[in-house]
């Protein structure tokens, strides 16, 4: 792909970001003390092998195992729906729509899992409702 396009892609990618989590972002989490955060062991690890295999054959491509550390920072005090909305609604960037809810779930299980937050023996709710009761914030160590 030449520079050019590829600017144009960032562009088209980085406004459907904006539009989108202006729709349903906006309600930003307010962070009262009961709230849920991917800190609570909200995936399995059984999952986030599943997710594994799925990013090794869909993302890896593009995204190195470090992509989301970064991103996750900015994403700060989002819910985890939102996330998960913009990413399935726009990835793979080449064919977006080719994976299916449940393994854009997994892959945000492999995904926590990358920036080592703690999993435990539930796996991540496919429900995009419970994804937006869940917070994004910073790992605790
Ligand atoms: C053909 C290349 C390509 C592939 C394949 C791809 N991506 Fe992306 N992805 C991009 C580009 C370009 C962006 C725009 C942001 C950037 O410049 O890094 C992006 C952005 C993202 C973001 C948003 C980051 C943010 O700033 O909020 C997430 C999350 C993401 N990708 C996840 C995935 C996942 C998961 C897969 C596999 C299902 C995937 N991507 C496959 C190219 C790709």
């Amino acid at each position: 792909m030449d520079l050019k396009k590829q600017l144009i892609n960032r562009l088209g990618f980085f406004i459907r970001n904006c539009l989108l989590i202006s729709v349903f972002g906006l309600a930003n989490l307010s962070v009262a003390d009961d709230t849920i955060s991917i800190n609570d062991k909200i995936y399995s690890t059984q999952q986030a092998k599943i997710g594994e295999a799925l990013y090794k054959d869909n993302c890896l491509i593009c995204h190195d195992k470090k992509y989301f550390r970064p991103v996750f920072k900015t994403w700060e005090n989002q819910s985890l729906g939102t996330f998960f909305l913009v990413m399935s609604s726009s990835m793979p960037e080449d064919n977006p729509g080719s994976l299916s809810h449940q393994e854009f779930i997994d892959i945000l299980a492999y995904i926590l899992q990358l920036n080592r937050y703690p999993s435990g023996k539930q796996k991540l709710p496919t429900s995009t409702d419970k994804l937006n009761l869940i917070a994004i914030t910073p790992r605790k160590k």
